[in-house]
């Protein structure tokens, strides 16, 4: 099998390089610094799983230095570098059986078809994270027994969809074939979404605080539930209903459900729970505006405010958060 992770940071290459330990032919293309280091002494990925140095690993920093035709191509940049990636990637057109992305966005698919026409694409949910920790080292930081998910955008599984689930079950990443990846991807952005807009407005005016310290706040928890349920009157008004598909982490069935305020004490236990375990986490998109770095609001809550207005749905918090994170957004680079 042979894969090309256009745009290998964090997780592009902790999917490369769990991919190449497994025996296939991986192409990075990353960072000339990222490169340098990859081609020097190997591919690090520490954390969750351990330590390892992988060296079976081709690094190159412009995609038109890949050489030859590739079976999976993996769009590994953020939503905002999609569109100068492609065009800088033009060598690869007719050369790619199968393309997909674990990027958080609505929009990944349609992005891929314009560029290498529909037939090529297919569908990829994960919540494994990986974050770069230095040149040629990433940190794999979190795992799931089930965190990714592949299917065809038609419903139907491939042999195509099959292979690439069997090689990352291989890698021990708990993977499964989907009939609705449609549904599942979605899913997957109303979570991030939650979390991530629920983050940004509740705790980015104290940089000290994490997760749980706000979760465990009660109005910080009626925060959670309200935000959450206006998401997910977005995402049932698509025809779907919350699944849990990253279970346990995923909590869409129990915020949905029941009273207002049994939902809040669920968040509430979550938050204690996490001040209680030691769990000093926040969302990436926190983590951007804690490093002063643009985040991906346009791409994760952006979706849910367009087809709200849309569909004609009223989801006041929704919108708030939107506009308080736009207003955080606009002055970072
Ligand atoms: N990380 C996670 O745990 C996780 C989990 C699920 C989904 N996601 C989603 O996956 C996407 C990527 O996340 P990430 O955390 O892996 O991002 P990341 O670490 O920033 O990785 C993207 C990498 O691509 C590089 N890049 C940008 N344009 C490039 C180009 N034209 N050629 C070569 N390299 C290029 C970036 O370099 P510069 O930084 O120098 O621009 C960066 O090193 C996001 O949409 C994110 O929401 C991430």
């Amino acid at each position: 099998m042979r894969v090309i992770i256009l745009g290998a940071g964090g997780l592009g290459s902790l999917f490369g390089g769990r991919l190449a330990q497994q025996g296939a032919d991986v192409t990075l293309v990353a960072r000339q610094a990222h490169v340098d280091a990859i081609n020097a002494n190997g591919l690090r990925i520490s954390g969750v799983k351990g330590d390892a140095t992988i060296t079976n690993i081709t690094a190159i920093s412009s995609a038109d230095q890949a050489e030859g035709d590739f079976d999976y191509l993996i769009l590994g940049v953020k939503s905002k570098d999609t569109a100068a990636t492609i065009a800088s990637a033009s060598c690869l057109k007719g050369r790619i059986k199968t393309a997909c992305s674990f990027q958080n966005n609505t929009t990944k698919e349609d992005d891929l078809s314009d560029w290498l026409g529909a037939e090529h694409v297919i569908g990829f949910a994960t919540i494994e994270a990986a974050m770069l920790a230095g040149p040629g080292h990433a940190e794999h930081t979190f795992v799931l027994p089930i965190s990714t998910y592949f299917g065809e955008l038609d419903g139907t599984i491939t042999p195509r969809v099959q292979a690439i689930v069997d090689i990352c079950n291989a890698a021990e990443i708990g993977t499964k074939a989907m009939t609705n990846i449609k549904q599942v991807m979605w899913e997957k952005i109303t979570q991030i979404a939650n979390a991530a807009g629920w983050s940004v407005s509740a705790l980015a005016g104290n940089n000290s605080l994490f997760m749980g310290e706000g979760m465990m706040v009660k109005e910080g928890a009626e925060h959670y539930v309200q935000y959450a349920r206006e998401l997910i009157s977005v995402y049932k008004a698509l025809g779907y209903s919350p699944q849990n598909f990253f279970a346990p982490v995923s909590r869409l069935k129990e915020l949905d459900s029941g009273e207002f305020e049994e939902a809040v004490d669920t968040v509430i236990q979550i938050g204690a729970g996490m001040q209680k375990s030691g769990f000093k986490g926040r969302t990436s998109m926190h983590e951007d505006i804690v490093r002063g770095k643009k985040t991906e609001v346009e791409e994760t809550i952006g979706p849910f405010v367009h087809k709200a207005r849309e569909l004609g749905i009223d989801i006041p918090t929704v919108d708030a958060v939107y506009r308080i994170t736009k207003v955080l957004d606009y002055y970072l680079d």
